[in-house]
């Protein structure tokens, strides 16, 4: 008998600007960049901060949708060469057409003056491929959404948002560079793309991914009881999903991250369930796919997710993947203990569901044990006359993390307070729920008076700490202040303009 083929190891397969290749000898926790940029040398895609933050880095994956793709910008820098098995891959080199003419966003680019050193230029060309891939006629606030996972130092942003616009405007691209949505606002799927799909499904695996280099394996099995076994087998592996924590890990601490299990490819992961008792988000459903979800049945949140990071680093992120790393400054905690989440663990002894105000037993701890991975997050239905806001604090508007990230759910009932749920981040050393405050509001009217005793419950309720994002005094003073914010807004009297909420931040 041979060797296994967990020792063998599968090849990383995948479509790279149209071509099929295949991948060995690499190591695991090399980055797609990396692989582009050294063993490609397809040097258009640069490395500016590799940890995700300025976009230099944009390519375009897409994946089999339907009878199509879904085209999704990501940061190459932090996400790892395996994750990409099975996909289709595409650098800045691929825009221009077959005959070298550029593709309408480059032109548009060229037309406003949006590149002045060009460092930036290659990853808000993919930035701007996605986004001519996704929508027909975006709003302003689309494309800053769109673009605000790229920075740019010299040329300034106005050129390059008009260029946005100008792309439409210019004759459209031809084959699977074609726009994604006709001008009627139907998904557009040519001959081109549908082989490109085929083309991907030739690359499908039935059974689990195994690719292992130097000592280091990589495992993507493809059903939740395959990845149950993978992690009772190997309890010591790193559980990865879109590795927008996981990566910097690499980049930046320089860890050797040995044996990893990728929960990305698990299908019955992929999933979201709606049903009349709630959403159960799967682990490896992005950020950027169950953001619709939670907009439909929580329109408050819209901002504080959308304030989430970037687009990119959205479509490779998780929930799951946030809950499970436990940052005290993780966005989606305070939002899911305002609403009552629970996390569905999993094992090969079977599933357990804990509350997320459970979850967290310490400083960047969890619930889990070993051989034990999140497989949902559940959230219950909204109920009846549940007010709601989200706050996010942060020093920069778009893509930075948060000083301070409070979210308040009272559920009132002829003008009293039946329940209370708040959650809050970067106060103390978990994402927490402010008891205190919400014993102050239980029970008692919904009023300016009560409104101000929770305000200074809330402010004396957790000991933050200093640090460079925030003070301690600052962060209580923010807290009390958003229970103030929160009142104003939903007791109808007043509706708070940026500008006043940028005082009441003081
Ligand atoms: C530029 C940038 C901006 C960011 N902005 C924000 C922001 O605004 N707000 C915010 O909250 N976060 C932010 N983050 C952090 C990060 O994007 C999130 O925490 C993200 O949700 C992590 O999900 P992931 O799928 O990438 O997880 P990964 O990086 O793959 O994993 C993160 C952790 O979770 C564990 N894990 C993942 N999935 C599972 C599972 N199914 N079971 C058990 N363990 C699991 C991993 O072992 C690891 O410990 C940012 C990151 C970057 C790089
Ligand atoms: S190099 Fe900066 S986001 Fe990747
Ligand atoms: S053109 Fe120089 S960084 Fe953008």
């Amino acid at each position: 008998m041979g060797p296994s083929r967990e020792l063998m190891g599968d090849k990383i397969r995948f479509v790279l600007n149209g071509e099929p290749i295949e991948v060995t000898g690499v190591s695991p926790q090399a980055t797609l960049l990396e692989f582009l940029r050294d063993e490609r040398r397809l040097t258009g895609t640069k490395e500016g901060c590799a940890e995700g933050d300025c976009g230099a880095c944009t390519v375009v994956v897409a994946q089999r949708h339907g009878d199509g793709l879904a085209w999704k910008p990501i940061n190459a820098c932090i996400r790892l060469l395996p994750s990409v098995d099975g996909k289709a891959v595409f650098t800045v080199e691929s825009l221009k057409s077959d005959d070298g003419a550029l593709h309408p966003l480059q032109k548009a680019l060229v037309e406003c003056h949006a590149s002045q050193c060009g460092f930036c230029t290659p990853g808000f060309a993919m930035s701007l491929f996605g986004l001519y891939k996704s929508a027909r006629t975006p709003s302003t606030t689309d494309i800053h959404d769109a673009l605000s996972g790229n920075l740019c130092r010299c040329t300034g942003y106005r050129p390059i948002v008009d260029a946005a616009k100008r792309m439409y405007a210019l004759p459209p691209a031809q084959g699977w560079r074609a726009p994604g949505i006709a001008e009627d606002g139907t998904r557009v799927i040519g001959d081109d793309e549908k082989r490109m799909a085929a083309q991907l499904a030739t690359l499908a695996r039935d059974d689990s991914f195994e690719y292992a280099h130097d000592g280091g394996r990589w495992s993507a099995p493809r059903t939740p009881d395959a990845l149950a076994r993978a992690c009772a087998d190997r309890p010591d592996a790193r559980i990865v999903a879109g590795t927008t924590d996981v990566g910097l890990w690499v980049t930046k601490e320089l860890r050797d991250l040995v044996d990893m299990i990728y929960v990305g490819d698990v299908e019955a992961l992929t999933a979201i369930h709606e049903t009349t008792d709630g959403i159960e988000i799967g682990a490896a459903v992005t950020l950027t796919d169950a953001m619709p979800i939670l907009d439909r049945h929580f329109p408050e949140l819209h901002e504080a997710w959308q304030r989430f990071a970037s687009v990119p680093i959205r479509n490779s992120a998780t929930l799951a993947g946030n809950v499970a790393n436990g940052s005290p400054i993780g966005d989606s905690m305070p939002a899911l203990l305002a609403l009552d989440a629970r996390v569905v663990l999993r094992s090969v002894r079977g599933e357990r569901e804990v509350p997320l105000d459970r979850f967290y037993p310490g400083y960047r701890k969890t619930a889990l044990v070993p051989g034990e991975f999140v497989s949902a997050i559940r959230i219950p239905a909204r109920t009846e006359g549940v007010l709601l806001r989200a706050y996010k604090i942060s020093k920069r508007y778009d893509q930075d993390i948060s000083s301070v990230f409070a979210c308040f759910a009272l559920a009132i009932e002829t003008g009293v307070v039946r329940s209370a749920r708040i959650g809050c981040g970067g106060v103390a050393a978990t994402p927490v729920r402010a008891r205190k405050t919400e014993a102050v509001l239980e029970g008692a009217r919904w009023d300016d008076a009560q409104a101000e005793r929770a305000a200074q419950t809330l402010h004396d309720e957790f000991v933050p700490i200093d640090d460079m994002r925030a003070t301690a005094g600052y962060r209580r003073n923010v807290l009390a202040n958003l229970m103030r914010r929160f009142r104003l807004e939903t007791s109808g009297s007043k509706t708070i303009t940026r500008v006043e909420a940028l005082v009441l931040q003081t």
